[in-house]
């Protein structure tokens, strides 16, 4: 009798583990795309992000490169597809004076990176590098510029420098350098951090500053109007969002950024790696707060701009953790594992739900820093976890969002517990649907009854990234320990798809 009584509660516990989570999808909704540029990066003269990272220089013969950026992590940003990218800065941009960065490298002006280790800048890595290495990666740039300790003439003169192709000042520099055509960006940051690094503002006088600024960005006759970025909310500051969409008049701003990092404590960030379940849960807490953190920044933004004109570009995201043992503190050299992968796939499809006003976002950084796709140690590469979500997602980037409606099962850690299962869904050009999920639970699979509403299909394949510890990683060493595979754990069946997710996992599914 004992013996049958455990059986059942076994059998019990099983059922408990494979619950059913519900979730609809209604393709007849589907109207907003999901701009690509929500997938893009971030790259800072921070640590080995820019030197080492993604610049080794023309003259290294040991890590081949093209004009000195390296071609094997080009090669795998290219297959990630990569959007646009932000640079210079964080907080670097706010310190930059982009004359320092132009005309023969010989030539250019050392300079100490204050915010990031006290290194030296030597400026060998400018704007002809940063936009020349976009070009090569097919990626649209993201210039910020810098209001904290530059000047409305400096910044002005940048924009002139890099977008006018007749004869000016600037556009007769940059062809002394040895650039005939402007390259013609679009994507403009005002400042970065203005309430902080950027030079603790007030948000009403920032909004006066940006006011200013944006007034002399001129748009050129290239045939891109200037997409400028004011720099927005530190996480859930609501009323830095309030004070510029009331002070700065709609026609001078095309975006509000927002940051908001993935930390548990910033004077007790825990490890990257040797994290324990409350250190993952916690960090789960703040990735999955983005949500209401965008509902609420939102709102406020509805409130001035009903029309939602004005984007809201989250240019800074990702977890952030103690650095690596033995490395500068100043660098933000972190490991990335399977809680950084379910981290980026719960938050993309927090994005995908707020497609209609998020319409950019950064992921921080784009190598070596902080949540990073890419790790290098000298002529090496290995790929994160990360990266795999970030390529498997890829194919949501200019769909159409399809509206999800989702009941689903608690991860409970002690008396606290979140949404185990996230999802989101789209339509490509070619009538294709993808569905994304996550499960965040670390210790069970969760079985999902999703209803096909406006959906024929008849197969299913996909992909998954799993891995059997979500402290698991890849090293120099082992650098494909985690990396997705085909995932055999969905049915279709009469308008219902079943989904068995493995604990701790990002699957992608595209329906045939
Ligand atoms: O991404 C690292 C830093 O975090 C950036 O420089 C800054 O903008 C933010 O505080």
């Amino acid at each position: 009798m004992k013996k049958w009584i455990s059986t059942l509660a076994l059998a019990a516990m099983s059922l408990q583990g494979f619950a059913q989570n519900e979730v609809t999808l209604d393709a007849s909704q589907a109207k907003t795309q999901i701009n690509r540029q929500i997938y893009g990066h971030f790259a800072e003269h921070l640590g080995a992000c820019i030197y080492g990272g993604l610049y080794v220089g023309e003259n290294n013969t040991k890590i081949p490169n093209i004009n000195g950026a390296r071609k094997d992590v080009i090669e795998a940003l290219k297959k990630m597809k990569i959007p646009n990218l932000r640079w210079p800065g964080g907080c670097f941009a706010d310190t930059y004076h982009w004359k320092d960065g132009i005309g023969p490298k010989k030539q250019r002006p050392s300079i100490v990176n204050a915010w990031w280790g006290g290194v030296t800048e030597d400026n060998s890595f400018g704007t002809h590098d940063f936009l020349n290495l976009c070009k090569e990666l097919g990626t649209e740039p993201y210039l910020a510029g810098n209001v904290g300790s530059g000047t409305v003439k400096e910044l002005s003169d940048w924009v002139q420098y890099v977008n006018h192709n007749g004869v000016s000042p600037m556009a007769n520099l940059r062809k002394e350098n040895g650039q005939d055509k402007a390259w013609g960006v679009k994507f403009w940051g005002v400042g970065n951090e203005a309430w902080g690094c950027g030079g603790n503002m007030k948000a009403e006088y920032y909004a006066n500053i940006y006011r200013q600024y944006a007034t002399f960005m001129t748009d050129w006759d290239n045939g891109s109007k200037l997409f400028r970025i004011a720099s927005g909310a530190n996480s859930k500051d609501y009323n830095w969002t309030e004070v510029l969409m009331r002070d700065i008049p709609h026609h001078m701003l095309e975006g509000i950024a927002l940051h908001h990092y993935s930390v548990i404590n910033w004077d007790k960030k825990g490890p990257a790696a040797n994290f324990t379940e409350e250190h993952y849960f916690k960090t789960m807490q703040q990735a999955l707060f983005m949500d209401e953190l965008i509902q609420k920044h939102t709102a406020i933004m509805d409130k001035y701009d009903p029309k939602k004109k004005v984007a809201l570009v989250v240019d800074e995201w990702g977890g952030w953790y103690e650095v690596e043992q033995g490395t500068n503190p100043g660098f933000l050299y972190q490991q990335n594992t399977m809680r950084d992968a379910v981290l980026a796939g719960a938050t993309l499809n927090i994005f995908h739900k707020h497609s209609e006003r998020v319409r950019m976002a950064n992921l921080a950084q784009i190598v070596n820093v902080l949540q990073a796709v890419v790790l290098t140690k000298e002529e090496k590469m290995i790929l994160t976890p990360t990266y795999h979500v970030m390529e498997m997602y890829n194919v949501h980037q200019d769909a159409t969002n399809i509206p999800v409606e989702i009941k689903s099962n608690d991860y409970v850690f002690g008396t606290e517990k979140l949404p185990a299962v996230s999802v989101s869904a789209s339509k490509d050009q070619a009538g294709v649907v993808h569905i994304s999920l996550t499960n965040i639970d670390i210790n069970k699979g969760q079985e999902i009854s999703i209803n096909l509403k406006g959906i024929t299909a008849k197969a299913v394949t996909g992909r998954v990234l799993t891995s059997a510890k979500v402290q698991d990683h890849n090293t120099f060493d082992n650098p494909e320990k985690v990396k997705p595979t085909t995932f055999t754990g969905a049915s279709i069946s009469g308008g219902t798809l079943k989904v068995k997710l493995p604990a701790t996992s990002v699957v992608v599914l595209e329906l045939k």
